[in-house]
């Protein structure tokens, strides 16, 4: 049997395979005027790609709720109702192609305004189309500006953003959202005491650090309907094992596990257990350095959780599932080298992809 090939249903939503597209930004929005942060003919042509490549669910890359939650001026929104109709387009071609569509729905907090990265990856000025950032507390990720602690109105602003972002997803005709709760952007900036050394009710404890991540999951549950699925996507670690030189200490696997306890209560289905990027790190170099606190996190918290990172291999793939260290899997890299990785994947191990049309021809 190959699991990786079975279909999943989570909640009203039955996913074809279980080889997924990982959310991966290609900032290729326009950054200004009356189209900024809409999915335009790149994003249709290169996300249907993947969904004709036979991947189950492609869940398209962090997308701002606000525009200054973007990572750069050049990344998708939802801020705004008029940006509807471009993603309602691309949902459509995502599902027309045969996936389910997926939007992550993003705040980059103190991440925010940078350059594309293959023009460096810098800080924007405000001069030239960036603005300011905030974040839990005014603490700089190293190198980058300080960003503004973010006021309880401000908290109170996002929150309500990600209702609104969640509501125009819904209208667009995305199957799944993901909240990314990952990478060092806001909501992870607010779980790592390495970022947040507030004092009222949005810091301190580990229930205090997860207020937000909690508020915002009931946000997004607030609109979406109870039989389409909410994922939520951590870094399971911060990567950083001595405690930092004030004493402040990081964010560990064990923490994850307890918030994905309560991210389910609060209405995710499904923990995407990523890492990192919250402070530069060593990360381990071994195949698995990502996916071993996927099983991690499955073993403990009984939640559904998906894996990603590293993965290329379609038996070490098939592997993960088999020995229930996940229950999906999401690619990143190896589907941007080759659209058709879960096609190709399906041929490998023998099974049946999700397409029985030409394809079964050509392989
Ligand atoms: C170009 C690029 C853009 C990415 N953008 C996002 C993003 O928008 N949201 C996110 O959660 N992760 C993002 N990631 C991380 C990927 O989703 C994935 O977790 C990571 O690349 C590890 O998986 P891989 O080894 O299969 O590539 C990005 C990665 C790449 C390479």
């Amino acid at each position: 049997m190959t699991e990786l090939f079975e279909p999943l249903t989570v909640r009203g939503t039955t996913i074809p395979n279980r080889v997924w597209m990982s959310p991966m930004c290609t900032y290729s929005a326009l950054s200004e005027g009356p189209d900024v942060g809409a999915p335009n003919d790149f994003h249709v042509a290169h996300y249907a790609a993947r969904a004709a490549g036979g991947v189950g669910l492609a869940v398209v890359e962090a997308t701002g709720v606000l525009p200054e939650g973007r990572i750069s001026p050049y990344d998708l929104g939802l801020w705004d109702d008029s940006q509807i109709p471009a993603h309602r387009r691309l949902a459509g071609a995502i599902a027309d192609a045969g996936a389910v569509p997926g939007i992550q729905l993003a705040h980059a907090g103190r991440k925010a305004s940078m350059e594309r990265p293959w023009l460096g990856g810098e800080p924007v000025s405000a001069d030239d189309g960036g603005w300011s950032v905030s974040g839990p507390s005014a603490i700089a990720f190293p190198g980058y500006p300080e960003p503004a602690a973010m006021t309880l109105t401000d908290i109170s602003d996002v929150v309500a953003a990600w209702t609104e972002a969640s509501r125009r997803a819904l209208e667009a005709g995305y199957e799944v959202v993901e909240v990314h709760g990952a990478h060092g952007y806001l909501l992870h900036s607010f779980l790592s005491p390495l970022s947040n050394n507030r004092t009222d009710n949005y810091g301190g404890s580990l229930e205090n650090r997860a207020r937000i991540v909690l508020e915002v999951l009931d946000a997004v549950r607030s609109v979406w309907p109870a039989d389409k699925p909410v994922f939520l996507r951590i870094s399971t670690t911060d990567w950083v094992t001595e405690d930092a030189e004030d004493g402040r200490e990081a964010w560990t696997v064990e923490d994850s596990i307890v918030l994905s306890r309560w991210a389910t209560e609060h209405g995710a289905d499904l923990i995407d257990a990523s890492s990192g990027a919250l402070v530069p790190a060593k990360i381990p170099h071994r195949e698995d350095y990502q996916t071993r606190n996927a099983a991690l996190l499955k073993a403990a918290s009984g939640t559904l959780v998906a894996a990603v990172g590293r993965i290329s291999d379609p038996v070490a793939a098939q592997e993960l599932l088999a020995t229930e260290s996940a229950d999906a899997v999401f690619i990143g890299r190896a589907l941007l080298r080759d659209a058709s990785w879960a096609n190709n994947a399906a041929a490998a191990l023998g099974a049946r992809g999700r397409f029985i049309r030409q394809y079964d021809y050509a392989v």
